[in-house]
């Protein structure tokens, strides 16, 4: 299998907070790999430091092949790297068309599927309706799936997602897996970083489990769910 993301030795530090602490890990063509790990662990400090949004102060983080460490967030997301944030970031003052419209690039070579605002409404029926609202009247979830549908208009191969499901309603939480799924099946890679077990299990291959900016444990959903010490230690299970 070629890998496709990898992150070696990585640490990264806001101005004189040191955050990650040596942290490694590997998301391999076609995975769906989840981060794990309470509030403040570090998850969105190293999905961050793969876009160059926070800066890696040592390690390499390489994609198929790439040094990213040094690239500009811009470069980083034309290799092919979409980046979905927690904080949701859609225009409020543009539709749901104009959000999806404005976000289409190229993808770059190995991406799965040239994405356009119909194949968008084909996976998120949802936003179908909501064509012409404008995107700061949409509900948390229907924002999380603009939010989605707008990184895939840039044809990504490897999607990194941020909480995906927090603060969902539970039946957008089973949609959302759904969507996901479906993501996962055409072929597009993703690493995302989750706080509920019981959702990544739903649509992970492999964990990694991230505590005070360190990986604690790394295995399949499988060996995690067997492992009662690093749930109760590290995820308070
Ligand atoms: N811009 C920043 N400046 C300084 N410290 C920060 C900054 N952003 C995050 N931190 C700190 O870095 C640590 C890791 O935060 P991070 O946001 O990566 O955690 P997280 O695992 O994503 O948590 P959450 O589940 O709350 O999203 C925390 O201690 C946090 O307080
Ligand atoms: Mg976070």
């Amino acid at each position: 299998m070629t890998t496709r993301l990898e992150l070696h030795g990585v640490h990264t530090h806001y101005e004189t907070s040191h955050i990650l602490f040596d942290v490694s890990l590997e998301v391999n063509k076609g995975e769906s790999v989840c981060l794990l790990g309470r509030n403040g662990a570090g998850k969105t400090t190293t999905l961050k430091t793969i876009m160059a949004l926070a800066q890696a102060s040592a390690g390499r983080i390489t994609f198929n092949g790439v040094e990213l460490v040094g690239k500009a967030p811009y470069e980083i997301a034309r290799l092919g790297i979409g980046y979905v944030p927690d904080e949701r970031l859609i225009f409020p003052d543009l539709t749901v068309r104009e959000n999806l419209e404005i976000a289409i690039k190229p993808g770059a070579p190995g991406a799965p599927a040239e994405w356009t605002v119909e194949r968008i409404y084909e996976l998120f029926p949802v936003l179908v309706r909501l064509d012409a609202r404008l995107g700061g009247y949409l509900s948390g979830g229907e924002q999380q799936m603009l939010t989605m549908g707008r990184t895939l208009m840039g044809n990504p191969s490897l999607l990194l997602l941020d909480e995906p499901v927090e603060g969902v309603a539970p039946v957008v939480v089973q949609e959302l897996t759904r969507q996901i799924k479906a993501l996962k099946a055409m072929g597009l890679t993703i690493l995302f970083a989750e706080q509920n077990i019981h959702f990544a299990t739903q649509i992970s291959d492999r964990a990694y489990v991230i505590e005070k900016g360190h990986i604690r444990f790394q295995g399949t959903m499988a060996e995690l769910a067997a492992n009662e010490e690093v749930k109760q230690k590290y995820l308070m299970i």
